[in-house]
Parts: structure tokens; sequence; C-alpha cells
């Protein structure tokens, strides 16, 4: 593969703005021999991408043929490009996770389903269209934990509920929390299997109580990193998606 053809592959702009700033010797690449960066000034030079690493104006980047990344979403954001009220979670992200091309349109890395304004944690995003769809399926099942303050105590008979099924407006069939822990008298963790709209919130009112605040802690085996603050992001390796799919 051409470097310029790399650069491009990662989100650094279209072929000939990936050439210029190779040109310009803003690019360089480690030479693992000398153990040293070495700028490169040929955009047109071979290279074998896989395991690369590379720097771009100063800026250090590995190769990474499809993108999945992990966000702390901060409260306050919203899960579309487009956001109405609030700042976008992709403002959170650096240009080039935004402008890698998919089949030749730049698409950037998309969220996987979404969470609501004021929920916070876990949110995946990837340029992996059948990730995306295989996370998002209704049929795949991937659990996610949810963190629950609420605006009344929880009581037993809230919990039972919400194991045994509650009846949301627009669908009959009961929907049933995997696992419901009372972690304090406000607090539950509460295990989701699927991910219809306002999903938590609409079982804590049909159970007569409020969602005063939402934060998603794990999907499949994956924790929240707690080292990532609310607002940073980090990309995922293979082991992380073996944890998220179990
Ligand atoms: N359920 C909700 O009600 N909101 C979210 O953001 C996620 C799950």
């Amino acid at each position: 593969m051409q470097l310029q053809d790399m650069l491009y592959s990662q989100g650094f702009g279209i072929r000939r703005v990936c050439s210029g700033l190779v040109q310009q010797g803003w690019v360089e690449l480690w030479n693992t021999e000398t153990e040293s960066w070495d700028v490169v000034l040929d955009s047109t030079l071979d290279i074998d991408p896989e395991g690369m690493s590379f720097k771009v104006q100063g800026v250090e980047w590995a190769y990474h043929a499809l993108g999945y990344v992990l966000l702390h979403k901060p409260a306050g954001t919203e899960c579309s490009q487009k956001p109405s009220a609030h700042p976008s979670i992709y403002s959170l992200l650096p240009p080039p996770l935004r402008l890698r091309p998919n089949k030749g349109a730049v698409q950037g890395v998309q969220a996987v389903g979404r969470l609501d304004q004021d929920t916070t944690g876990l949110l995946l995003l990837s340029d992996d269209g059948q990730f995306i769809h295989r996370m998002s399926s209704p049929k795949k099942h991937v659990s996610k934990v949810y963190r629950v303050t609420c605006k009344h105590p929880v009581d037993a008979k809230q919990v039972q509920s919400l194991l045994d099924g509650v009846v949301l407006d627009d669908d009959p069939k009961p929907v049933k929390a995997a696992a419901c822990e009372l972690i304090d008298t406000h607090v539950l963790d509460l295990t989701l299997t699927e991910g219809k709209y306002h999903q938590v919130k609409r079982m804590l009112a049909a159970v007569g109580n409020r969602v005063e605040g939402l934060h998603r802690s794990r999907m499949g085996g994956l924790e929240l990193p707690t080292e990532l603050a609310p607002g940073q992001w980090r990309w995922l390796y293979e082991a992380d998606l073996a944890l998220i799919r179990g």
C-alpha cells in the first residue's frame, strides 16, 4: 500500500492532502531497525501498514484497518452528527476518527446505538458496518449494565416487577431486566439485553419510580475503564472485542 493511501484510509483527508502532508515533511514512520522516527518525503512509498506506527504533525498514531473505539460519554452530549441542543459526542473525537473513509465516502466512526443526552458512560463507535449491525441487532443480546439513580427509594416489589417484566406503552410484550441489583436505597444496577428507546427510564416509570441519573458501566464483559475520564476515548483491541462478544 502506498503511504498516501494508508494516510487516506486513516482519515487524514483526500489523497492530495495526504500526499501534501508527506511532501511537507509532516509524516514520520517508526523505523524498527534504528528504533527512531524517520521523516519520509515520498508519498508513494510502498509500506505494509499492519502493526505500523506513524506520526502526523508530531502526533503518534497506530494503523487500524477498521476502527473500534470506546468513549466515556459525558452528560450533556448528543449521540447525533447533527445535534439539536447539546454538543455532539463526535466533537470529542479527533478529526481523523471522524474522517475515516468508508467505501469511498467520508463517514468516520459511528456510535453503536445511542445514549440519551443526560446518560453517561460506555459508548462504542466503529466504522465496521457489520460490527455495528451485529451489536445493534435485537437478536444479538449483548448485555448492558446501567447504574440507575432513582428519585424515590427502590423497594423489593419494584425490583421484582423489573425482573418479571413490565409493559411499555408501545409494546404489549413485557420487557424484563436480565438482572437487577439494589446498590443503595435509591440506586440499582440494571442489566438489559435489549435496547429499546429510553428503555431504562420507561421501565422505571412503569414501576412508579423516576430516573434521576443514568450511567452505562458495562457491555458484555467489557467494563468502562476507570482511568477514562468523561469525554475521553481509547481504541479497542481484539481482547476488548472478545470481552464484548462474551
Ligand atoms: N435507557 C434509557 O432510558 N436511556 C439511555 O440512554 C439508555 C438506556
